[in-house]
């Protein structure tokens, strides 16, 4: 496989998302993955982010080379909202980062623009780097709305002030999640190319440090590919991260 480095200057991150899969059994991927991590350092910072169940007890195994991060969280410190979790509950768990407006979320609970961006600035002040996802439906990109679709929610789902170090935004194209398919890469291209626009528009210097990764179907067989696609600095894994073989394999594009 061609050894491949994403723009020079942004260090790219491949996180997992193990959406709600796992229990105690899978610890040891983790430590799998760490061993694997260890041997041969890629050049890409990595993170798993478990279901909220298991968040410590990752954190306790010390995985060193592989932070962590939770999957969601609730715009409030505290408070009764039964069975949500806050950003500083995360912190104090072990996470380091927090996914937020995931497509997941925004279609099974109905997150708007204006709730996830309030979850980035529950981040943000709990001291968690963000990782906001955008994506266009296939009925959305079949009617070439793609890129107002991703603007909007770029625009919508992100405060006034971000930096590259406290948010990180993730393209996900909803139709490519978990379905096996993948945009080509011209698709790719043109999707991140708007997003790094709008992010320079908006936020200078910061906006052009931001990290904007890929998502939805990354497997080892792709990810050379569609890591060294201009503007993409890194991966957001679904399925592929639950195998620490499968989540090394894709990090091979940054070894
Ligand atoms: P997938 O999921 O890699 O299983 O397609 C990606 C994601 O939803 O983050």
């Amino acid at each position: 496989m061609a050894k491949r480095i994403s723009t020079p200057k942004i260090k790219a991150l491949v996180a997992g998302n193990w959406k709600m899969n796992g229990t105690g059994r899978q610890l040891g991927e983790v430590s799998k993955l760490v061993t694997a991590v260890n041997r041969k350092k890629p050049s890409a910072d990595v993170m798993i982010c478990p279901p909220a169940t298991l968040l410590s007890r990752m954190a306790a195994l010390k995985p060193k080379g592989v932070a962590l991060g939770g999957q969601d969280c609730n715009a409030d410190i505290e408070g009764a909202h039964t069975g949500d979790i806050s950003a500083e509950m995360l912190k104090d768990a072990g996470a380091r980062a927090v996914i937020v407006g995931h497509s997941e979320r925004r279609a099974d609970h109905g997150e708007s623009d204006k709730a996830v961006r309030a979850k980035v600035e529950a981040a943000h002040r709990a001291g968690l780097m963000a990782i906001m996802c955008v994506g266009e439906s296939l009925k959305q990109r079949k009617a070439g709305e793609t890129l107002k679709i991703v603007q909007a929610q770029l625009r919508g789902s992100l405060p006034a002030v971000c930096t590259a170090k406290n948010t990180v935004i993730a393209y996900e194209p909803v139709w490519a999640i978990g379905s096996g398919l993948t945009p080509t890469v011209a698709q790719v291209e043109e999707v991140h190319a708007a997003l790094r626009k709008a992010l320079m528009r908006r936020f200078g210097d910061e906006g052009a440090k931001m990290r904007i990764l890929y998502g939805g179907s990354v497997k080892p067989a792709n990810a050379t590919e569609l890591m060294s696609v201009p503007n993409v600095n890194g991966a957001l894994v679904g399925g592929a991260s639950l195998k620490a073989k499968d989540f090394y394999g894709i990090l091979q594009a940054y070894c």
